[in-house]
């Protein structure tokens, strides 16, 4: 199994106790392409940030890659998250003033990763296989678009070569050409790299691209206390 979750809860606020998450079982196996989808706010970022480990739940067990992220720290957890997991983020995180190469970079930096010279030449093919040119490798991403700043967030991702990719809503801000663009990219790369998918969006249309789709509320089964 890639992912386990039991009986997982989760609240933002200890005072109203509202459960954002109660899911009592689900779990993908190693190589899925999974695509969860529903409206904006009923939880598909907060499901994402405890599997990727940057939130806890409240009650629960949560086994990613086999470890159990539950019983960690955050700490613990950061450093899970930057050796195995490929992040793109709703909203990217890149850091604007960095160029390209900086901010995957950092990544790779941030990882237990054996630093070699390599990875320069890794962080090149990647951004080459994504269609950025290399007079915009040195740029700060803030000057960037939006769309080159999509697809630089897919080469951060894959620098680790993790074993599971975590993608929230990355084509939100995407035209239909550059989606499908972006789609076909990110499959490519994780057929490559062996790396499981988890998607989400509220974007029906994407369904096609994965082998599992489900409506999130299938996931989130229990309802609000
Ligand atoms: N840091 C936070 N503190 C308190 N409540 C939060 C926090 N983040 C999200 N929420 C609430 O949790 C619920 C789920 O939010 P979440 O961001 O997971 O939704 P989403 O499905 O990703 O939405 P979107 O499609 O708009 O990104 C929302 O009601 C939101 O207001
Ligand atoms: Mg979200």
């Amino acid at each position: 199994m890639s992912i386990q979750l039991n009986n997982v809860e989760f609240c933002y606020s200890k005072a109203t106790q509202k459960n954002i998450l109660s899911i009592d079982s689900w779990s993908t196996t190693v190589g899925d392409r999974q695509f969860i989808y529903g409206p904006s706010g009923c939880g598909k970022s907060t499901l994402l940030n405890i599997i990727g480990g940057i939130l806890k739940p409240t009650t629960g067990t949560v086994s990613v890659l086999g470890e159990s992220l539950d019983k960690m720290n955050s700490h613990q957890r950061n450093r899970f998250r930057a050796n195995n997991i490929g992040y793109i983020f709703q909203q990217f995180n890149l850091i604007n003033y960095l160029n390209a190469e900086e901010n995957i970079q950092l990544a790779h930096h941030f990882s237990s990763r054996k630093k070699t010279t390599k990875v320069r030449d890794k962080i090149h093919y990647l951004l080459s296989d994504l269609n950025i040119k290399s007079d915009d490798w040195s740029r700060p991403v803030g000057m960037l678009s939006v769309g080159q700043q999509q697809r630089i967030a897919i080469a951060r991702a894959f620098v680790n070569s993790p074993q599971l990719l975590i993608a929230d809503e990355p084509t939100s801000a995407l035209d239909e050409v550059s989606t499908n663009n972006f789609m076909s990219q990110l499959s490519t790369l994780c057929k490559e790299h062996h790396t499981t998918l988890l998607f989400v969006s509220h974007d029906t249309r994407l369904k096609h691209h994965f082998n599992h789709v489900h409506e999130f509320s299938q996931i989130n089964s229990k309802k609000e206390q």
